[in-house]
């Protein structure tokens, strides 16, 4: 009988496929997960620790966690910390689930973990409204020049509100705006600035969508978005096709009062051209979640701009937002495990 105990709660999980308890009363080996981040809420842990013996890295560095996965049939993965060839021959071949708790998995080396015949999940739709939200609040903010305002109070520099000119602004009503990357979160800032009365919305991408439509939103290619936009969204993934393309190229065809929201990842902009856009009126003001590096350091020149908004990337930061990421991660890999499919597969 080749059938091992593992092997056989596979079948067990595909007849229980709509049920998260699919070990229910198996007797059974529990299975070893690595969570790769000591802060992972505890809904995670409370739903893992029935099946599985949990270790949890402590130490954000490579070299520790390359220890800590070691013999992991799972990884609950919550870290910038690459998963390449080097990490997945540290766990050993009995490694074969990955749950990322972040929608955004450009840290994973999909390639290898394909041929490893690795399943993979991440967290997508549960935190559409959380980033969203932020991405409208900050092309608000950039927009009405929140950081310029608060210095002004700050260094006792307040104008009289009767100097009809002072800290004039740009207008999110009526104006055009354009999203990169039609997605589930640039669906959900299209829905959000619906309420804001905007003028057209534009979206560039592989390919036309049907929710496009549905948002009376125009598919068109990346000049005319650049373009043509007063805001310009960017809620696209970070791959091969989206690295820095926000560069001087970019810049040197947007609007001079236009406002570029970024909510994805840093790496999609070229900073130094985007610093040169904003310090020479190229560009109205940036609303920033994400930038190069992550943390900033202290002294970058984007904290020093009048005409920047900085988030440190807390798209997702709210604690319900974060407790259905983990309790999502945590699904797919008990799902996985017991050989369901994940919730939110990738592959
Ligand atoms: C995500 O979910 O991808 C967030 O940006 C966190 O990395």
């Amino acid at each position: 009988m080749l059938l091992t105990v593992k092997s056989l709660s596979c079948v067990v999980g595909f007849l229980l496929i709509n049920t998260i308890d699919i070990f229910a009363d198996k007797n059974m080996n529990r299975f070893k997960v690595v969570v790769a981040n000591p802060s992972v809420p505890k809904i995670a842990y409370d739903i893992l620790q029935k099946h599985c013996d949990i270790k949890t890295s402590t130490v954000f560095s490579r070299a520790s966690i390359l220890q800590d996965v070691v013999g992991a049939d799972a990884l609950f993965w919550a870290s910038k910390i690459r998963v390449d060839k080097e990490l997945l021959d540290a766990a050993g071949p009995q490694l074969k689930v990955i749950g990322t708790m972040s929608v955004g998995y450009d840290q994973f080396d999909i390639d290898e973990l394909k041929a490893r015949g690795i399943k993979f999940g991440n967290t997508p739709a549960v935190l559409n409204n959380a980033v969203a939200n932020i991405a409208v609040m900050l092309a608000i903010a950039a927009s009405r020049r929140f950081t310029e305002g608060r210095k002004h109070i700050e260094e006792g520099t307040w104008i009289n509100y009767f100097n009809t000119q002072w800290m004039l602004g740009q207008d999110l009503t009526g104006s055009t705006i354009g999203i990169i990357g039609l997605g589930q979160i640039g669906q959900a800032i299209a829905k959000r600035l619906k309420g804001f009365d905007v003028g057209n919305i534009l979206y560039t991408g592989h390919k036309e969508k049907p929710e496009g439509i549905e948002l009376g939103a125009k598919f068109v290619n990346l000049d005319n978005l650049i373009r043509e936009s007063d805001f310009i969204f960017l809620a696209a993934p970070l791959n091969n096709q989206t690295y820095q393309m926000c560069n001087s190229d970019f810049f040197s065809k947007t609007k001079k009062t236009a406002v570029l929201v970024n909510i994805s990842r840093g790496q999609l902009v070229d900073q130094e051209a985007l610093i040169t856009a904003l310090k020479t009126g190229r560009l109205f003001a940036a609303g920033l979640d994400v930038m190069t590096p992550e943390p900033l350091n202290t002294d970058n020149e984007l904290i020093k701009l009048n005409n920047v908004v900085l988030t440190p990337h807390v798209g997702s930061a709210t604690n319900d937002t974060r407790n259905a990421m983990a309790e999502l991660t945590a699904k797919n890999i008990l799902r996985a495990l017991g050989g369901a499919e994940m919730f939110t597969p990738v592959f």
